[in-house]
């Protein structure tokens, strides 16, 4: 996954955001590492990381930043979202509320991010298909009155989370 040595054309600065436990942080571990965790522990203030990509022939910089889902562990969120070019709105497609909650994100993330962020939803945990509680119709509809790109990931089994970055950053791009 990239070499440090490379020389790098862009730096795009994607942040995560959606209520706590619903797999941001897997996410991201899957992406910058091809690593998952099972007893992930909740994120405390912000981490971030980085993976180097080649899109049409460019190197490009993901930084890919994630914070609590937890109010309580939130970083203040002016500077969180300062300089993002992408966001992941994420929620759980086994925990409904995780849905629910997400006009409130897209609401703080429109408040605070640049106008013309670009911005994809995924329902993670896609694996526990026996557990759905949110219809990838409904999701999908509201993404679309929204315009927002949607895909449904597994950070577990990695389906999906490659797709979600390359489509963010290539959109960016
Ligand atoms: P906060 O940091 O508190 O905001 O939570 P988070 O959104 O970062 O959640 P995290 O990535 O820590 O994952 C929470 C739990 O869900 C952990 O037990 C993960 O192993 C599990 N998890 C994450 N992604 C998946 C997935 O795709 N499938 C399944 N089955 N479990 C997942
Ligand atoms: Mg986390």
């Amino acid at each position: 996954y990239g070499d440090s040595s490379q020389k790098i054309d862009y730096v795009f600065k994607v942040v995560l955001i959606g209520d706590s436990a619903v797999g941001k942080s897997q996410i991201l571990a899957r992406f910058a590492r091809d690593e998952f965790s099972l007893d992930s522990k909740a994120t405390i203030g912000v981490e971030f990381q980085t993976r180097t990509l080649n899109i049409q022939h460019k190197s490009v910089k993901a930084q890919i930043w994630d914070t609590a889902g937890q109010e309580r562990y939130r970083a203040v969120t002016s500077a969180y979202y300062r300089g993002a070019v992408g966001a992941m709105l994420v929620y759980d497609i086994t925990k409904r509320q995780t849905f629910d909650h997400i006009p409130r994100w897209l609401q703080e993330l429109r408040g605070q991010a640049d106008k013309n962020i670009v911005i994809i939803l995924l329902g993670n945990k896609n694996d526990l298909e026996d557990e759905r509680a949110v219809s990838t119709e409904d999701a999908k509809e509201f993404a679309q009155q929204e315009g927002l790109f949607f895909l449904e990931t597994s950070a577990l089994q990695a389906t999906n989370v490659e797709d979600a970055f390359m489509t963010v950053l290539t959109e960016i791009f």
